[in-house]
């Protein structure tokens, strides 16, 4: 009778995979975990039919989700907790339907905002604290009993060149090399890109060399590799002087990363300047090969979009997307591209890079773009859907379950 139960469990898990429909999970600040389900329509037609459709929603991640890691059905959602002396980890369990169920919380240092999977068989989970200037690793083999493994702080002797976002070290990212033997964390507060050797099998790291210097004020924020025809490049993303800096990756014998600059140019890939207050804040690498680098840029509101909800229109900054020579590792503009709204914090892209999941921080709103993965261009805005409070990650959730 039992194993009858799991066989028709699976049949219908199959059917619902079998829909063109994708589920995706939005974390705002004010509190929210919401889980949507994305129905596109066909042909000439798919902007007209396509929804974005609330399923559920928790405030079990805390006060304030600011980051979402999804593996298999596990989502891993951190809350910064403002004003609080830890953030937290939660795990959930994501069913069929879209509904979560929370399985585990446990304190982090101050202000997660990042996280990354990595060693043998997915066991870890690597944070970056902003607030706190440190990072966490846990042991997440069982999702419902999350282990520390290590925690570390770090410390400046004196602010940076930007005092006022400087005045102590803030971990922005938590990325691995493309080997999975290496854990990189941009440090916005102290001009630094940290480097840790993992072991995979123990899942501890370690310092084993100088942090990469970032120039003095520049604020690396985020950051990608891209692995070419006969070399590895990086490229790191600036928030504080806006700019996009590529290097190519030397993968030395004494088990240490070389890493040497290759160009640095403006988020627009150009010489022009930005609008005070402009702060970029995401970069992805595309799926594709040659793959395309796409980033994104805050505060500038020089583009505009037709309002969602009314006539006339709304203000927009950029997603500006670069190809990628995959033997010299230089860039080129390709487009830029209206982001939606104001404050593109977090982006991400489907599985089959044709659609562009948005969180657009000070409009309190999401919305899905239109993208030709074989141009690398990004068309219409497909999906909207308003979320109360500051909109900040989205996820796509194409598992099979
Ligand atoms: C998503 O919407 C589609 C179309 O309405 C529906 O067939 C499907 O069951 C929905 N999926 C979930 C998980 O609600
Ligand atoms: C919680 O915060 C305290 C005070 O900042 C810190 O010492 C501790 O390591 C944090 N806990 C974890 C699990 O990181
Ligand atoms: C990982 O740790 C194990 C156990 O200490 C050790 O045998 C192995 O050599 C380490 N691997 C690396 C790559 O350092
Ligand atoms: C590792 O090798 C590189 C390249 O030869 C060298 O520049 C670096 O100083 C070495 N690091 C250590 C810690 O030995
Ligand atoms: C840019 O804005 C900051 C904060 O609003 C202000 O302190 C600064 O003077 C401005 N700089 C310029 C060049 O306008
Ligand atoms: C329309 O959206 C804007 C933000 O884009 C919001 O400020 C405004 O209140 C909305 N108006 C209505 C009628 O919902």
């Amino acid at each position: 009778m039992r194993s009858h139960g799991v066989h028709i469990a699976t049949a219908l898990a199959a059917l619902l995979t079998t829909t063109s429909a994708n589920l995706v999970h939005i974390t705002s600040y004010a509190g929210s975990l919401t889980t949507l389900n994305l129905t596109l329509g066909s042909g000439s037609e798919i902007s007209t039919l396509t929804s974005l459709q609330s399923i559920t929603a928790t405030a079990d991640c805390g006060t304030n989700p600011g980051w979402l890691s999804l593996v298999g059905d596990i989502l891993y959602c951190l809350d910064e907790a403002f004003g609080k002396p830890n953030g937290t980890l939660a795990s959930f369990r994501v069913a069929p339907n879209g509904e979560l169920t929370l399985l585990n919380k446990v304190p982090t240092i101050a202000g997660p905002v990042s996280a990354v999977v990595y060693g043998q068989g997915g066991r870890g989970l690597a944070i970056a604290d902003y607030q706190g200037s440190g990072i966490n690793t846990f042991n997440i083999a069982d999702p419902t009993r999350l282990t520390p493994i290590q925690s570390e702080v770090f410390r400046l002797t004196r602010p940076g060149a930007n005092p006022q976002r400087q005045e102590a070290p803030h971990p922005h990212q938590a990325i691995l090399d493309p080997t999975g033997n290496f854990l990189v964390v941009p440090d916005l507060g102290a001009d630094l890109i940290r480097i840790f050797a993992l072991n995979q099998t123990t899942l501890a790291y370690r310092s084993v060399q100088a942090p990469l210097a970032s120039a003095a004020g520049s604020g690396p924020r985020h950051a990608a590799f891209v692995v070419g025809t006969s070399k590895t490049f990086f490229y790191v993303l600036n928030e504080l002087d806006n700019t996009l800096v590529g290097y190519d990756v030397t993968y030395n014998s004494n088990s240490t990363l070389g890493f040497r600059q290759l160009f640095r140019t403006s988020t627009h890939g150009d010489s022009s300047t930005r609008p005070n207050g402009t702060t970029a804040a995401e970069i992805l690498v595309s799926p594709e090969n040659p793959p395309f680098l796409i980033l994104s840029s805050r505060f500038e509101r020089a583009l505009s979009v037709p309002s969602y909800n009314s006539t006339g229109s709304i203000p927009s900054d950029p997603l500006i997307t670069f190809s990628v020579d995959t033997t010299t590792g230089l860039v080129a503009h390709r487009q830029t591209r209206a982001a939606g709204g104001v404050n593109p914090r977090h982006f991400s892209l489907n599985k089959a890079g044709t659609l562009v999941g948005v969180g657009l921080q000070s409009d309190g709103r999401a919305v899905v773009i239109q993208r030709d993965p074989g141009s690398g261009l990004l068309g219409d805005i497909i999906a909207n859907v308003d979320i109360e409070g500051e909109v900040n990650c989205f996820v796509w959730d194409e598992e099979e379950r």
